[in-house]
């Protein structure tokens, strides 16, 4: 019996070679192309749900299938003109390395399987460590995402409590419902996830952190992790993280900070200014397929002390007895979850290799100045309120013309259909927030490809939409 699922050499290249070029193909055209394509579940199963073929097609029709009917129906979250929740647009070099790594086919499960790998990890890791300003103490592991991310991070803090019966988490109301999922999965009831209230710039109240712990441990609760937001995914806003380092510090409990939107803004000046504090957290959860361009999946979780992560997650199995092999060194399978893994930093030390710091700094600046420069056009604009100060690039704000005087309700409707409008009649594609309970639009603008002309031209497109839905005064 012969392989069929074999394919000769000259064949393999072909058609990697037409895959690349599909590609970038897309990106060199996706700038004239909408934002967002999507189609209704029946049209969609219409097309596609067949029973799997007992024989094969050639190849590369399947791929041009893919490539021109199943994928395009998405959200291009790489669109320069792509502003909603958080978008993404990841490097050339970040793409390659993922079709490098499945070609390889490596399990970074262990060192025995993968020490290249996993030295690599252990070197993108350092880096996190000294971005953040963590001692040397500190180590971590690449995840899935930021939800994976926490959620490792409140396995470590159970584990590392000294009473985890009765637990309690404590994060605020503009939280990440991640940290929710993920303290839900921890084991801790819903009447034990504790959202605390923000002030006027939606930063953790400190008064009423302090007075819930208090209340809870007098109840019996053992509080195991206080969340902190560096930014919510809302408005971008930094909870107070020097105030919650001092509180948990005094109150012996694990601080993680869930910097999956804004983490890698450390790496700028300004990014290091508005998330100082951050290395005195307990864990910080990272996502680098967000704000450091890379393709999905690869978040990351920092430890102040990686002996706390491992002391959580290495279980001994027979089965992998052998992977002792090697000196001093640590089997990122002890570190979290996943024992079957793929190679996560390849993408992200071969983008950084390629481009080099410099040009991530200037990168992520980017975002932050293009947020910036949102604020001083809707400062300047008729027909625009601005609702919270940009940060971590997001901006929040709202037709609302200072010429009027309209009702909230009258505004949420106006608001809803600006938004509905862009939707469907714009190339670029926004989203929307409550800010508490003010319908808010949001811009995120932390693609690296995205210019001021992309955003400007976005926002004069949403000032006479706005315009447009004005109740009629005649
Ligand atoms: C602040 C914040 N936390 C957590 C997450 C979840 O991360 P992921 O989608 O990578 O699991 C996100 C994602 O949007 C986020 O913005």
């Amino acid at each position: 019996m012969g392989d069929d699922l074999r394919m000769a050499p000259e064949q393999m290249l072909e058609l990697a070679r037409r895959t690349a070029e599909l590609l970038v193909q897309r990106i060199e055209n996706l700038p004239e192309e909408g934002a967002w394509e999507g189609e209704f579940r029946r049209e969609l199963e219409d097309q596609l749900l067949k029973d799997p073929p007992e024989d094969g097609q050639p190849a590369s029709q399947v791929i041009e299938q893919a490539a021109h009917e199943i994928l395009p129906i998405a959200m291009r979250l790489d669109h320069p003109r792509c502003f909603g929740f958080i978008p993404s647009q990841p490097t050339w070099p970040g793409v390659l390395a993922d079709f490098m790594v499945a070609g390889f086919n490596i399990n970074q499960c262990s060192w025995l399987t993968s020490s290249g790998p996993s030295q690599l990890e252990l070197v993108v890791i350092d880096w996190f460590r000294r971005w953040l300003g963590y001692p040397e103490s500190a180590g971590g592991l690449l995840t899935s995402g930021g939800s994976a991310a926490s959620l490792d991070a409140l396995v470590t803090a159970r584990e590392a409590a000294n009473h985890p019966e009765r637990a309690s988490v404590y994060m605020s109301n503009q939280s990440h419902s991640a940290l929710v999922r993920a303290a839900r999965i921890v084991g801790v009831r819903p009447e034990c996830i504790r959202m605390i209230p923000t002030d006027g710039d939606f930063r953790m109240d400190m008064d009423a952190l302090a007075e819930t712990v208090a209340e809870d441990r007098a109840a019996g609760l053992s509080p195991i992790a206080v969340c902190a937001n560096a930014g919510t995914s809302s408005s971008g806003a930094v909870d107070p993280l020097e105030a919650m380092a001092d509180y948990c510090e005094a109150q012996d409990i694990w601080l993680h900070v869930d910097a999956a939107h804004g983490g890698f803004a450390i790496v700028t000046e300004e990014g290091k200014r508005l998330l100082r504090g951050i290395e005195r957290a307990d864990s910080i959860s990272l996502d680098a397929h967000k704000w450091f361009f890379q393709p999905y999946e690869v978040g990351g979780l920092m430890v102040k002390d990686v002996r706390t992560l491992e002391r959580a997650f290495a279980v001994k199995h027979d089965i992998l007895q052998d992977t002792i092999w090697g000196a001093d060194h640590p089997n990122f399978s002890d570190r979290g979850l996943q024992l079957s893994r793929s190679v996560r930093a390849l993408k992200i030390w071969m983008s950084v290799q390629t481009f080099g710091m410099a040009a991530f700094r200037r990168a992520v600046s980017n975002g932050m100045a293009l947020a910036h420069r949102i604020e001083e056009y809707i400062k300047g604009s008729p027909v625009l309120e601005m609702l919270t100060p940009p940060t971590l690039g997001i901006a929040c704000f709202r037709v609302n013309p200072a010429s009027t005087d309209l009702g909230e309700d009258v505004l949420e409707e106006i608001n809803r259909t600006v938004l509905a409008r862009v939707f469907w009649e714009d190339r670029a594609f926004i989203s929307s927030t409550l800010l508490n309970g003010t319908f808010a639009l949001r811009m995120c603008v932390i693609n690296h490809t995205t210019t001021w002309n992309d955003v400007r031209e976005t926002l004069e497109t949403i000032s006479r939409f706005g315009t447009e839905s004005l109740p009629r005064t005649d």
